[in-house]
């Protein structure tokens, strides 16, 4: 493909926010592999070291990648110097470090907005991508009514999330849900209002599993499969899950969302396929035939409502030279052998 075929320079520099993530470094992998050069932030060395001194040494030795620790991403000039040069943005980072929103939620909205505001300045930037969630949209369940599209909001998590006192585990997931709907809105609003010079999409993906690249690596949502395969389901009947997808296929779409003259201002579902946890327990008995597993969970509802994930499949597509989506079963296979 010609450089005119894609929205920013091929070979250019890819800032990318919190990269040292499951999804973050997964992006990160994607742009280098397609020959952009990636400048990687996250907010602290120890946690982000293994990708310079180990997992991307090569691009580093060419010049391909930096790492560099924006310790606080809440802080107004964050991002002014990292910005510099970079032809796209991929903010990555969420912060959920407590049960409270306030703790939470502000943060997010501020780092997004920092980020926004840098790359007003600097006119290098053609291309903004943050990574959102279906959560954002609606709250993962099998209800038929559900109808998924650029206009839903998870306005029921946003007042779970800010509702009074105690501050319980219980709201890790409507603060999280919570935060990446303002942050989106955030976002869209200051595109309405600022109009900047560069375009902007969202990425919703649904639950995600998949490989990490280093097994220091915090393995996020992929360590509920190594759970199941272990037996130790509590958390599991807890949370549920409607849908996968593979953090590879997620990866691809946000380069899709960067890269794809013909996609500008969408927020895209990137979900594979609707599951359940009994569709992973079957799999695992096929598979490890000499290993006992739980009991299927009763009562798991199945996602029934209605979402468009065509543009999702057609980035992975155009992108990853993929037939289709990676299935549940290399899914949960990658995430075993990465995730201990
Ligand atoms: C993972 O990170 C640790 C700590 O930096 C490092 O010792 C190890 O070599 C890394 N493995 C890979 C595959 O990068
Ligand atoms: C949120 O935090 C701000 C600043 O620390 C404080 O002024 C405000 O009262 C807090 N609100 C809630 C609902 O906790």
């Amino acid at each position: 493909m010609s450089s005119n075929t894609k929205a920013i320079p091929d070979g250019s520099w890819v800032l990318i926010v919190g990269a040292a993530s499951f999804v973050g470094s997964n992006i990160v992998q994607a742009f280098l592999k397609l020959g952009y050069k990636v400048r990687a932030t996250d907010y602290s060395l120890p946690q982000a070291s293994w990708m310079a001194d180990d997992f991307f040494a090569s691009y580093v030795a060419n010049g391909h990648f930096e790492l560099v620790i924006v310790p606080d991403i809440g802080e107004e000039n964050a991002f002014d110097s990292v910005i510099k040069g970079v032809s796209a943005v991929i903010y990555v980072a969420s912060v959920v470090t407590t049960f409270n929103p306030n703790d939470t939620i502000p943060l997010n909205i501020k780092g997004t907005l920092n980020a926004l505001r840098a790359a007003t300045k600097e006119p290098s930037v053609s291309r903004f991508v943050v990574t959102s969630s279906y959560g954002a949209a609606f709250t993962p369940g099998p209800e038929p009514s559900v109808r998924l599209d650029a206009n839903s909001w998870n306005d029921a998590a946003i007042a779970r999330a800010w509702a009074p006192p105690p501050y319980t585990p219980e709201r890790y997931n409507s603060v999280y849900m919570a935060s990446k709907a303002e942050q989106e809105k955030a976002l869209w609003k200051f595109v309405k209002e600022e109009k900047p010079h560069f375009t902007v999409n969202t990425v919703l993906p649904s639950w995600i599993c998949g490989r990490l690249l280093n097994k220091t690596q915090n393995p996020s949502s992929a360590i509920c499969v190594r759970m199941l395969f272990n037996g130790d389901a509590t958390y599991l009947r807890s949370l549920g899950i409607y849908s996968y997808v593979n953090v590879r296929d997620v990866a691809l779409i946000h380069v899709g969302a960067a890269l794809d003259p013909e996609v500008a201002n969408e927020r895209i579902y990137a979900i594979a396929r609707h599951t359940t946890w009994n569709d992973f327990l079957e799999l695992m008995r096929k598979n490890y035939p000499e290993k006992h597993f739980i009991d299927d969970m009763p009562d798991l509802g199945r996602f029934s409502g209605t979402v468009d994930t065509s543009l999702g499949l057609k980035l992975v597509r155009k992108w990853g030279s993929q037939e289709g989506w990676i299935s549940l079963e290399e899914g949960m296979e990658e995430t075993l052998d990465s995730v201990k």
